[in-house]
């Protein structure tokens, strides 16, 4: 019986596995680009609309933009040299919300508690200098869309490596990798790790600076919600969920969103005992920075209506010897469109609660049964001395 109902949900996830159709392009009309130049192009094109995704590496700071538009709706870049200058499109997209690490922070965790504190000394590195390179890709294919960068980052006091990988694929399921995210077809799989970062201060830990616009009001901002998963059967030990929404999804769900697990680790292979806890800090407002490709996309708009705010996030527990006990952080967000996808119950889950609940409830029923069958015997007995009167 089951198996047959197995059966039948591969079949139909064969039939319909495929949300939106992918099609990836690697610096579409450029010239003069070549190995060290990446910003690939991605369209998502499902039933009734189309996502245009921009990842983009040319400017340094990772970046990526979503631009929701019509069905029928295409996109061209004009490039200046090597740097995307104008983003044209068929018709103007119905929204666009975009994602921006502009700076890796090195901050001396004075408390010895892993945030960011305002009265122990920081450090900005900026990473428009980063250098970067597309070590693997994954773009030809129509099922996935997915790069792996390769960033050196160096300025006269650091140097440091920050890898990153982007995937898409066009069906919703859990990660391979802990924190095991879900990712559906409206939303991309991100990964960022710094290592080997050399240290200046006596007890650095170093943190991810985001820059996120969205075509909201300049006056609105972007929502912060934490959420309980009643299961932590893909996350173990980590029940919560953090989900930053623009103002659109906190009302309509076709906004953006980004979603992830307060855990990062400290060693490639992740595993429960090498994950630490991930923070994010207040929003604050700020400006889209200058010269960059956010800053080429959101041209045509009204830059003073945009809604630009920012975040950190930061990693670590006390008594964990900071940074260099590891040289080594990796953490996993996703980025999409609509709402932010739920954790349904497994089946393990439903199979305890069916137990927890079952058993109580049998014993009740029995008991009661039981009452009733003892009351009805006694009732059916022969009545001897009740007419007596
Ligand atoms: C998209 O294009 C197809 C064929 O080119 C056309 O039939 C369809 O009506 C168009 N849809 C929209 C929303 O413009
Ligand atoms: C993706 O977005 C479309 C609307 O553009 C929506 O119909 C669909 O349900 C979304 N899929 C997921 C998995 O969120
Ligand atoms: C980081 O440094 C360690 C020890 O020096 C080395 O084994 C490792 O390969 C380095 N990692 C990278 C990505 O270069
Ligand atoms: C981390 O790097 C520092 C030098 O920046 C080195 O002294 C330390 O031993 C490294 N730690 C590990 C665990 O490799
Ligand atoms: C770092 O530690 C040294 C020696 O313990 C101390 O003299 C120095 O003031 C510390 N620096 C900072 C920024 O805390
Ligand atoms: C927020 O922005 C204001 C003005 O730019 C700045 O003074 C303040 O320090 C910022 N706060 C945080 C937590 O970054």
């Amino acid at each position: 019986m089951h198996l047959r109902t197995l059966l039948f949900a591969f079949l139909l996830s064969l039939v319909y596995g495929q949300d939106r159709q992918i099609i990836a392009k690697l610096n579409p009309d450029c010239q003069n680009c070549d190995v060290t130049n990446t910003l690939v192009y991605v369209e998502a094109i499902g039933s009734h609309d189309t996502i245009h995704q921009i990842w983009d590496f040319t400017g340094g700071m990772p970046t990526v933009i979503f631009a929701i538009a019509s069905l029928n709706s295409s996109m061209q870049i004009i490039w200046r040299d090597t740097q995307p200058a104008k983003f044209n499109f068929s018709e103007s997209p119905l929204y666009s919300f975009a994602a921006s690490i502009d700076q890796v922070y090195e901050y001396e965790d004075c408390k010895n508690n892993g945030h960011m504190n305002e009265i122990c000394p920081t450090r900005p590195l900026s990473l428009r200098n980063v250098s970067w390179n597309l070590t693997n890709s994954l773009l030809t294919d129509k099922k996935e869309a997915m790069i792996r960068m390769h960033g050196f980052y160096k300025d006269r006091e650091t140097t440091g490596i920050i890898n990153m990988k982007l995937d898409l694929l066009p069906f919703e399921d859990y990660a391979v990798d802990l924190p095991h995210l879900i990712h559906t077809a409206n939303s991309t799989l991100i990964d960022v790790s710094l290592v080997n970062f050399t240290t200046t201060l006596n007890s650095s830990r170093f943190a991810l600076h985001f820059v996120m616009v969205s075509t909201d009001a300049a006056t609105e901002i972007m929502d912060y919600t934490m959420r309980k998963s009643l299961d932590d059967e893909h996350t173990p030990g980590v029940f919560e969920i953090i989900e930053i929404k623009t103002p659109k999804c906190r009302v309509s769900q076709d906004g953006g969103f980004m979603q992830f697990r307060p855990v990062c680790y400290t060693e490639a292979e992740r595993t429960v005992s090498s994950s630490t806890n991930a923070y994010i800090s207040n929003f604050n407002r700020t400006r889209i920075p200058g010269r960059s490709t956010l800053w080429m996309f959101y041209r045509e708009y009204d830059r003073d209506n945009l809604l630009v705010q920012d975040m950190f996030i930061s990693f670590g527990i006390p008594g964990d010897g900071y940074y260099k006990q590891h040289n080594y952080t990796s953490w996993s967000f996703t980025y999409g469109y609509g709402s932010p996808p739920m954790e349904g119950v497994s089946l393990f889950v439903i199979i305890i609660i069916a137990v927890g609940l079952g058993v109580p409830v049998l014993l009740a029923i029995s008991g009661i049964t039981y009452v009733l069958i003892r009351r009805q015997k006694y009732r059916n007995r022969p009545v001897q001395f009740s007419d007596e009167e």
